[in-house]
């Protein structure tokens, strides 16, 4: 007897590898013309579909995941990231959710890496200085950053992302400090030579560059809150990879405003896609569109994790991502 094949609702345009093989085992809905779904879009979905596969852009809240039918068995987000989701009432309605770790630690880590190197070397106003035909010749003092080499790095967060960035970081010179809920282990603080700080506000005040990697949590919401930004040292920089949420975004704007702090590299915002104006055009601030997975490797193993988790869910095992809130 054939079995039914599941209903699968996607959210938004995937890979076309992987949209090919989500057609072919199950019965799938795609995005075709890729447009971000209306909340009446979500609540429609999730009262039609077995299965649901959301990305960052979709906010699936207590007051909407009430609205779900009892056939939504898996919410599979495309993305590693599940802070928009509430995992706790998906799985108090017996909503499993599983999300796509590990697979794009690399990419961000590299936008990180990026970011850490683009600001201090001040590479966003070079370019800019090259596309308007405003280089009149070189000085010995022109264009002057901070060294990377030899400064302190502290990293929050120190998951697979943050061990990632700190990796490269090393290669550079870079010594490596970070703040997490707990120390890694002393094989790993040993093989990156890093330095547990307890206290994220004393890290915070020793550091020349700190770099956001932790996921957005109740408890990390505004980690870096203007009290916090104002530890830092007015010759330092931040950068984020994360979450826009863990920043107080207005916050940010007014410490480098007002010289607190150095210079800023965000790939994230609080209230994306809303950039607040106030970062908007700073010589000192690089600004990135949410990237930091965007390779065509990185989205491509992502959505192979969304379809081996719905496979293995389907076929009537525990799917290998799957998110509880205890791990939040
Ligand atoms: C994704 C991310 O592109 O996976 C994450 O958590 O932040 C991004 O790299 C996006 O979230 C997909 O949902």
């Amino acid at each position: 007897m054939a079995t039914k094949r599941l209903k699968v609702v996607v959210t938004r345009k995937l890979p076309t590898p992987v949209e090919l093989r989500m057609k072919e085992l199950f019965d799938t809905v795609l995005n075709e013309d890729d447009h971000a779904f209306s909340e009446a879009e979500l609540a429609d979905a999730m009262q039609t579909a077995d299965v649901l596969v959301p990305t960052v852009t979709d906010k699936l809240d207590g007051r909407l995941l009430a609205r779900a039918g009892d056939q939504l068995r898996l919410i599979a987000q495309f993305g590693a990231g599940v802070d928009n989701i509430d995992v706790e009432s998906a799985v108090q309605r017996g909503i499993a959710v599983t999300n796509t770790p590990g697979v794009l630690t690399d990419d961000t880590a590299d936008v990180a890496m990026a970011l850490i190197l683009a600001v201090p070397r001040r590479l966003h106003e070079g370019i800019q200085v090259m596309e308007s035909g405003g280089f009149d010749g070189w000085t010995p003092t022109w264009m002057m950053g901070r060294r990377i080499a030899g400064k302190r790095l502290g990293i929050i967060g120190m998951g697979r992302i943050g061990q990632a960035v700190a990796r490269r970081a090393k290669a550079f010179g870079l010594q490596i400090h970070y703040h997490n809920r707990k120390p890694v282990s002393s094989k790993m603080e040993q093989l990156l030579d890093a330095t547990y700080w307890d206290s994220l506000d004393q890290m915070l005040a020793r550091m020349d560059i700190v770099s956001v990697n932790c996921p957005h949590t109740p408890a990390t919401f505004h980690l870096m809150n203007s009290r916090r930004l104002e530890l830092m040292k007015p010759e330092s920089f931040i950068v984020n990879t994360a979450r826009g949420e863990v920043i107080d975004e207005a916050a940010l704007a007014r410490a480098l405003k007002a010289g607190k702090i150095a210079g800023a590299g965000l790939d994230v915002f609080e209230r994306e896609p809303a950039v607040n104006e106030e970062l908007i055009g700073l010589p000192n601030v690089v600004l990135l569109p949410h990237m930091g997975s965007a390779t065509i490797e990185g989205r491509t193993e992502m959505g192979e994790k969304v379809l081996i988790n719905i496979k293995t869910f389907a076929d009537g095992h525990k799917p290998p991502d799957r998110v509880i809130p205890a791990m939040l």
